[in-house]
């Protein structure tokens, strides 16, 4: 299973895929990263890890139909199989949707169908969780379609929200979880267990 990961920012998400794959608890090859911010840690990261990187943003591409063929074009001449995207904040383009239907995943720091959709991200994630005084929280593992955070589900890992939480020690164990969760769900893909 050839693996290509979308990120914007710190990519620990994908650092985590990465680690797993290195320890042998995911059969998987991950073949490049594609990023719209050339600061990101992710960048980073792929690049210790050798992975090649491709920043694809408004200055690489006259337009958004521009970009979202030549990402089409860089994911199939990697003969990629599954996109992860791991904190990518630009919203996929109609070709690559259409190109890679049900092949792309993502994961959300909420339990899905709640908490998600259009400027559901980051700390606003876990404000509306506390705010609404849910018991609980977790990651979501999901297919993307055209609409924020609607495909189908893969995998979800509840854990407690505690009296105290505040947003930031919510996120911080949300993170730690999906840090498993995400590679598990992904190595599931691989030996057939899950079928996309
Ligand atoms: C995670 O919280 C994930 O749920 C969301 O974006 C964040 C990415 O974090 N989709 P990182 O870049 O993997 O550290």
């Amino acid at each position: 299973m050839r693996i290509a990961f979308f990120a914007s920012h710190g990519g620990s998400n994908m650092q985590a895929i990465l680690d797993a794959i290195s320890v042998g608890n995911l059969h998987a090859t991950p073949t490049l990263l594609i990023c719209n911010n050339p600061d990101a840690t992710a960048v980073k990261r792929a690049e210790s890890f050798g992975m090649p990187v491709f920043i694809i943003n408004n200055n690489t591409g006259a337009n958004e139909r521009e970009r979202d063929n030549a990402t089409v074009k860089i994911l199939n001449d990697a003969a990629v199989d599954v996109i992860v995207l791991a904190g990518y904040m630009k919203k996929i383009g109609s070709q690559v949707l259409l190109a890679f239907s049900n092949r792309i995943l993502n994961i959300h720091p909420a339990l899905l169908p709640h908490f998600g959709g259009e400027g559901m991200y980051g700390m606003r994630v876990h404000s509306a969780v506390l705010a609404a005084g849910a018991k609980q929280s977790g990651p979501t593992v999901h297919l993307v379609n055209a609409e924020y955070d609607e495909g189908d589900i893969l995998a979800q890992k509840a854990i407690p929200v505690l009296p105290d939480d505040t947003p930031e020690s919510l996120a911080v164990r949300v993170l730690a979880e999906e840090h498993k969760i995400y590679w598990e769900t992904l190595e599931k893909i691989s030996e057939g267990t899950i079928n996309l």
